[in-house]
């Protein structure tokens, strides 16, 4: 079997394709953070209340519904672009995962509404069942994390593709990738470092001194660890890639060596206790390492797929449209939120 016989021709786009890789990246971004927030401030809540004290998983609680939603809609976004310039390898990589794949909207249905529940029925469910609900919707969140994780490591091997024909067509995830892991815990580290900023920030807004200090403390160890496990990605992506970041492919060196200042310097407002200081260097953080990821992407497919030779129609009325819809959008969601900060729920 021919790997690359295995690969759908690709569609002709509208626009030029950096258009849909720009907008991927970003978005991507904004879906990163609020997943942070969401995974990592629930983990941390978590380990607290193992610890004796469950008034930060309370309060984070609160928040943990709207989070998720953000989420949501901020994955819909990155979603479409990938399927509009990479569609035919994620696709695929989808369908070889099947049923793992599709389990994703029901862990995510579960979690929802285990958080909602979790919210809503707090005072009139035991603390031993609001407490099992929170685990089990956390490990819904940790379950759909791991796949998304193995469908973008799966989208970029179509040489593991020809497993589906070993395995009598069943579906399979991808566990021979010896990045899977890694790159999965880097997330998943990334997620508590930036959960503890979240919890920081909170702190800060309710003038709660324990949240900033302990939230502070969770963004600098975690980023420490996660210093060494970005490490073990590095070496567990194939030699060629790994150089390629390492000076042989001098705009990617510098996307990652930008990142890692980014990192540095979000270390240093993390230590120096500045949750603000600190969000700002968060954000650019997490940018340029999803620059460092596209990167990573580019180098796995280069010897099946150029994006470069994408047919173009050069048909521009859906993009205007999309930018028109994106500016009035952004207007309204940006007067939302300042009627909402105005309102008396919104102060408190
Ligand atoms: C709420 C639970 C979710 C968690 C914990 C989560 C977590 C993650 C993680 C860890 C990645 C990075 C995977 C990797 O590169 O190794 C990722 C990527 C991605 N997520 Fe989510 N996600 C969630 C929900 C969603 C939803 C509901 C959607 C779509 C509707 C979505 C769309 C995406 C897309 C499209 C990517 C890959 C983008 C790209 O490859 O450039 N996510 N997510």
């Amino acid at each position: 079997m021919i790997p690359a016989s295995l690969i759908p021709m690709a569609e002709p786009i509208p626009v030029p394709w950096a258009w849909f890789d720009v907008l991927l990246i970003l978005t991507f971004t904004a879906h990163i953070l609020f997943m942070n927030a969401l995974l990592g401030s629930a983990a941390i809540g978590l380990v607290r209340t193992v610890r004796g004290n469950d008034g930060l998983m309370h309060d984070v609680g609160q928040k943990l519904p709207p989070l998720l939603a953000l989420t949501i809609n901020m994955g819909v976004a990155p979603l479409l672009f990938l399927q509009v310039n990479y569609g035919h390898f994620d696709y695929v990589s989808s369908v070889l995962m099947g049923g793992w794949w599709l389990g994703v909207i029901a862990a995510l249905l579960f979690s929802y509404y285990g958080f909602y529940a979790y919210k809503f029925k707090y005072d009139a469910m035991s603390p031993g069942r609001r407490n099992t609900l929170f685990v089990l919707s956390l490990a819904g969140l940790l379950y759909v994390g791991f796949m998304l994780t193995n469908n973008t490591t799966l989208m970029l091997l179509p040489a593991a593709w020809t497993q589906y024909f070993e395995n009598n067509g069943a579906a399979f995830l991808n566990w021979g990738d010896p990045t899977l892991f890694p790159r999965f815990l880097h997330f998943m580290l990334g997620s508590i470092a930036l959960g503890g900023l979240f919890v920081a920030l909170l702190g800060q807004w309710r003038k709660i001194d324990e949240y900033v200090d302990s939230g502070m403390a969770w963004l600098t160890r975690a980023t420490l660890v996660n210093l060494a496990v970005g490490m073990w990605f590095l070496i567990a992506l194939p030699r060629d890639i790994m150089l390629g970041f390492m000076g042989g492919n001098l705009p990617a060196t510098l996307t990652l060596v930008t990142s890692l200042l980014a990192s540095a310097m979000l270390l240093a407002a993390g230590f120096q206790k500045q949750p603000k200081r600190a969000a700002t260097w968060a954000v650019l953080t997490v940018f340029f390492m999803s620059c460092t990821r596209h990167w990573v992407r580019t180098f796995f497919l280069a010897p099946w797929f150029r994006i470069e030779d994408t047919p173009v129609t050069h048909q521009y009325s859906s993009l205007y449209l999309f930018l028109g819809f994106l500016v009035v959008g952004l207007a309204l969601t940006g007067y939302m939120l300042k009627l909402y900060f105005k309102s008396r729920q919104g102060r408190a």
